[in-house]
């Protein structure tokens, strides 16, 4: 092992990079906005109802939501994010979106008939904090819905490079850090929702080609662990094995799970 993993030259925030951001708006959110179609029309939500997309990222599901005529709020933490989606949000009349922190919702109690968050809130450090947030700014009778990875490293493209980067011995088991924890009824529960349900869901995956998968998804890939220090050699190694795998492994999906929870009819203000 030459070259062990690296974390010095990890951006701070991949999130705020705009190579990310247009990586992201190419690759992850139309398969995202394709599983955020699912859990939207499931809701059954009704044209004019006000909504609430939690880590909106470009606004997969803010854009659906306007373009079902509701009006709606998107909020991110990241301000290219935030750009990117009020760009994506112009054409529609009441819909916009702020950068704001999803575990201190500058909004008001009560203000919307739904709140979604697809692949945001429930990976995050202070999910609980961000799901009680959620439940607070939605009025008696409506609904948080959320949308999260069925698969411990989410979108198939991270265990191709994990496990290539593995063989190789680019990087050590486990430098990705803990498995993503599936979605439970219990989290929604106790952020204070009633009539909670999971549903898992299942769509077809769509990769780059594999001869240009690292180039096209290199901003992305840039969340591993040792990925941004590799070597010239090291990265036409990897090049080859993931094209290998891409070409001879799969089929490739997207495993999710959907979580609704209502917010009861009456409740007392106890946050
Ligand atoms: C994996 S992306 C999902 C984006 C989008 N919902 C989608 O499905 O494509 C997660 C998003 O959450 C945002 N985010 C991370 N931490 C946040 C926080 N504390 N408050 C608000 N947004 C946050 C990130 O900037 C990013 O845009």
């Amino acid at each position: 092992l030459t070259t062990q993993p690296r974390h010095v030259s990890e951006p701070l925030n991949p999130w705020a990079e705009p190579a990310f951001v247009t990586t992201y708006e190419r690759w992850a959110d139309p398969q995202s906005t394709k599983l955020a179609k699912v859990a939207f029309d499931k809701t059954g939500v009704e044209p004019g109802s006000r909504i609430l997309d939690v880590g909106t990222g470009v606004g997969g599901l803010a854009v659906l939501a306007a373009e079902r005529e509701c009006s709606v709020v998107a909020v991110d933490s990241s301000d290219l994010m935030v750009q990117r989606t009020n760009t994506r949000l112009a054409p529609f009349g009441d819909a916009h979106a702020i950068q704001m922190n999803a575990r201190a919702l500058d909004l008001d109690d009560d203000d919307f008939d739904a709140a979604f968050s697809v692949f945001s809130v429930t990976l995050m450090p202070h999910r609980d904090a961000s799901l009680r947030e959620m439940v607070r700014v939605v009025r008696p009778g409506g609904f948080v819905c959320l949308v999260h990875w069925a698969t411990p490293y989410g979108h198939p493209i991270f265990g191709i490079v994990l496990d290539a980067m593995e063989q190789l011995e680019l990087s050590r088991p486990g430098a990705m850090g803990p498995p993503i924890a599936p979605l439970e009824n219990s989290h929604l529960v106790h952020a204070g929702c009633v009539d909670v349900s999971i549903t898992d869901i299942k769509l077809p995956a769509t990769l780059p080609a594999p001869t240009s998968f690292l180039d096209e998804l290199g901003p992305i890939l840039r969340v591993i662990p040792g990925f941004s220090a590799l070597q010239r050699i090291h990265l036409a190694n990897l090049e080859s094995l993931v094209a290998h795998k891409v070409t001879h492994g799969g089929p490739w999906t997207l495993e999710a799970t959907i979580g609704v929870g209502h917010v009861p009819t009456s409740r007392g203000r106890w946050h």
